[in-house]
């Protein structure tokens, strides 16, 4: 006769996972395994939004523009509100930072501080999020450098390899979460029926073979010389260019998340022209290091076109850095071609 614990077919909750983890760590006191927990509470609550942005008036704009001189959507204020709520009050955090919110924002007097920084993209995609088009929320934990009290700026500003954990929720056809702690990535599918984030992709690796390259061709003419260059490589170019197809969403964590499971490269170059943003489009602190850190706990890597993307330290909240993210020899192809041409 076979036993329970025998019998296979494991249902693996995120909650099991996150504890199973917390496990090999003798020291962990739970606090990062809860937090996480509370992460992906919050992503339930924005799918369930998402799924009938059409219907419960989210679609459009609030009329706000945010400290990065955008428009900010129904939906970003949503989801940006439901990450604060249910998070500010459970004295895991001593702060948070929000792409939608120029300071970090403090945890209210009337709680108790943590020892976690949290700092997040509320969705990722937000051009996409009136056409039905996957949108994302990605997520960065660090542990906090000072001792007590509220967090300080000098908390939020953290090297991407200081990360304790870091993630994304996809809002596609279905909603998946993706995240590590730094002992591999795992990937998780909400399963509506039961409310519950399944174990769906363990220890996801970027296979050896690339299939995709993502980026935004239209910008084309304004990228640098080695940038281009490295467009006509992945476009078949060279005789030792791989042979790969074109994929961009739009959304990084959808694009992302593709060249993730299937190889390939995403890259979102500075913008030769726009002296406004010498520095690229994309945010360093809750885009490029979380997705970093994924990707090198994956087998691939991400650079800013110079260096490693875990390796820069921010000077200022809302850096924004250029993003070449997903099968380690893309990306240093990318930087070879960068350091001969510029
Ligand atoms: P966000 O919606 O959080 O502002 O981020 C949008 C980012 C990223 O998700 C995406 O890859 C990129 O902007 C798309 O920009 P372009 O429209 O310039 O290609
Ligand atoms: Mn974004
Ligand atoms: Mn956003």
């Amino acid at each position: 006769m076979i036993t329970k614990t025998e019998e296979p077919g494991q249902i693996m909750t995120i909650e099991r996972h996150i504890l199973e983890e917390q496990r090999h760590h003798p020291e962990a006191t739970g606090v990062l395994t809860q937090l996480l927990y509370d992460i992906a509470l919050a992503g339930k609550v924005i799918a369930s939004r998402t799924v009938r942005a059409g219907l419960v008036e989210i679609l459009g704009q609030t009329g706000d523009i945010n400290v990065q001189g955008e428009m900010v959507q129904k939906l970003d204020r949503f989801a940006d509100l439901t990450i604060y709520r249910l998070n500010d009050h459970t004295g895991r955090l001593a702060a948070l930072v929000s792409e939608e919110d120029q300071y970090p924002i403090p945890i209210p007097e009337k709680y108790p501080c943590g020892k976690y920084i949290l700092l997040y993209d509320p969705i990722d995609g937000s051009s996409n999020i009136d056409y039905n088009i996957p949108v994302g929320t990605i997520f960065a934990v660090h542990r906090r450098i000072t001792a007590e009290g509220p967090g300080t700026l000098e908390d939020t500003l953290q090297p991407g390899n200081n990360l304790a954990a870091a993630g994304y929720i996809l809002y596609g056809s279905s909603t998946m979460l993706v995240y590590s702690t730094g002992q591999g990535v795992h990937g998780f599918t909400l399963d509506p029926q039961v409310g519950e984030f399944l174990l769906s992709h363990p220890n996801i690796r970027i296979p050896d073979k690339p299939a995709y390259f993502s980026a935004n061709l239209g910008y084309r003419s304004r990228w640098s010389e080695g940038v281009a260059r490295f467009t006509d490589y992945l476009l078949g170019a060279e005789a030792e260019s791989p042979r790969l197809s074109l994929r961009y969403v739009g959304s990084l964590a959808a694009d992302f998340h593709r060249n993730l499971l299937a190889g390939g490269v995403y890259y979102y170059p500075v913008d030769t022209k726009d002296s406004k943003k010498p520095q690229g489009k994309l945010r360093l602190a809750y885009e490029a290091a979380p997705l970093a850190f994924l990707a090198e706990q994956a087998g691939g890597y991400a650079s800013d076109g110079t260096r490693a993307i875990l390796e820069i330290q921010p000077e200022v909240l809302h850096q924004r850095t250029p993003l070449f993210i997903g099968s380690r020899p893309l990306v240093e192809k990318a930087e070879e071609l960068i350091r001969l041409h510029g």
